[in-house]
């Protein structure tokens, strides 16, 4: 059992989220989040710091967001960790609005800080 970060949080990316993780087990793409599944202790305190709702716990997920739970485990060892908050992306209000928007998530790695 994990919680997922799902199709929200693309080229929003507000990173509230990892300030309060206590095993930090969040990864960062270049415009999405994911949590490593294998790490995460299903506290859920990440939950209501997204301020776009994205993250779920896996038998919650909604289901047009159900790929999101093998996405965040499959990048989650791809990409480097993330514990500090970082500004959000530029246009994360616009993007926040668009759904579907599952082909814009970015499979890079975010580049280290
Ligand atoms: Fe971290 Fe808890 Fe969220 Fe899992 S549920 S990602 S352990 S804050
Ligand atoms: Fe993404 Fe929400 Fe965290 S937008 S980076 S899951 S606070």
């Amino acid at each position: 059992m994990t919680f997922v970060v799902a199709e929200p949080c693309i080229r929003c990316k507000h990173t509230d989220c990892v300030d309060v993780c206590p095993v930090d087990c969040f990864y960062e793409g270049v415009n999405f989040l994911v949590i490593d599944p294998d790490e995460c202790i299903r506290c859920g305190a990440c939950v209501p710091e997204c301020p776009v709702e994205a993250i779920y716990p896996d038998d919650e997920l909604p289901d047009k967001w159900s790929e999101y739970l093998e996405i965040n485990a499959r990048l989650a060892p791809a990409w480097p960790v993330i514990t500090v908050v970082q500004a959000s992306l530029p246009d994360a209000d616009e993007w926040a609005a668009v759904s579907p928007k599952g082909s814009q998530l970015d499979p890079a790695p975010a580049e280290r800080r």
